[in-house]
């Protein structure tokens, strides 16, 4: 049994007093029905640590590189010595805006797993790709270039999310069946990779316009575990009612 996960994506908001007054806002109301973090920006990640109480605070990006002269970037000891274990690797943002490619986010999520760190590596395919049927095979492209030479336990732990890009931010979410037809073939080419344990035991995600009204019915499909979830994340009030939403 997957136990499902539920991680708010705050992309570019939130200064340091506003992710802390966000901590607060949610102290005591999570439950252990799933597990719940928050991929909060570079600066805020120290005192996100410190305020976050029952849910884990991601990164939402780490070069690859321990130090060296890479101009704005922060690398895995920068993240651990404030207690970060999570990073969402290759967001559609990231691909799209800072030109991340399957190679660049396999290297980082290789790096990741050597360091106890685990990654959420985002797939999915843009509008064209939707219009012209070609999901599948992006998907599963995806899936291959950023898995590549992981081992069956490092892709146990880590978590995928699926992310149509043409849902993300836009208000126009994925139906229920088509999120779990793209989360099955996801499942499927871990399958094919990886075998049946790592295929069963990866938590795969959908992502794209989740909300307090509509988490529930991706939920119930079977090879969906949990939401990243980006503009409903950024309130304390919606965020709750998607964790209540997620109450069994
Ligand atoms: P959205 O973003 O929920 O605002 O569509 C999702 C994401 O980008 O992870």
């Amino acid at each position: 049994m997957r136990k499902p996960i539920i991680v708010g994506n705050w992309k570019m908001n939130k200064t340091i007093s506003e992710a802390v007054s966000f901590f607060d806002g949610i102290k005591g109301k999570l439950h252990n029905d799933a597990d719940f973090g928050i991929g909060a920006p570079f600066l805020t990640l120290k005192d996100s640590v410190l305020t976050a109480d029952g849910l884990f605070v991601a990164a939402q990006n780490v070069h690859f590189e321990e130090s060296g002269a890479y101009t704005g970037e922060v690398s895995l000891p920068m993240l651990q010595e404030v207690g970060v274990s999570w990073v969402i690797l290759g967001h559609s943002e990231r691909r799209q805006y800072f030109n991340e490619t399957d190679t660049d986010i396999n290297k980082k999520a290789k790096k990741c797993l050597a360091a106890d760190v685990t990654p959420i590596i985002c797939v999915g395919e843009t509008l064209t790709q939707f219009e012209t049927n070609e999901t599948e095979s992006v998907v599963r492209t995806q899936v291959k270039g950023t898995l590549d030479g992981l081992s069956v336990e490092d892709v146990k732990k880590l978590v995928i999310a699926y992310e149509p890009v043409w849902a993300i931010g836009t208000g126009k979410n994925a139906t229920k069946e088509i999120a779990q037809n793209t989360c099955a073939i996801v499942r499927d080419e871990v399958r094919v990779l990886f075998g049946e344990d790592a295929a069963e035991a990866v938590r795969i995600q959908y992502g794209g316009s989740v909300k307090p009204d509509n988490i529930a019915e991706y939920m119930a499909e079977a090879d969906i575990d949990g939401a990243l979830i980006g503009g409903a994340s950024l309130k304390v009030d919606s965020f709750l009612a998607i964790v209540d939403a997620v109450k069994q």
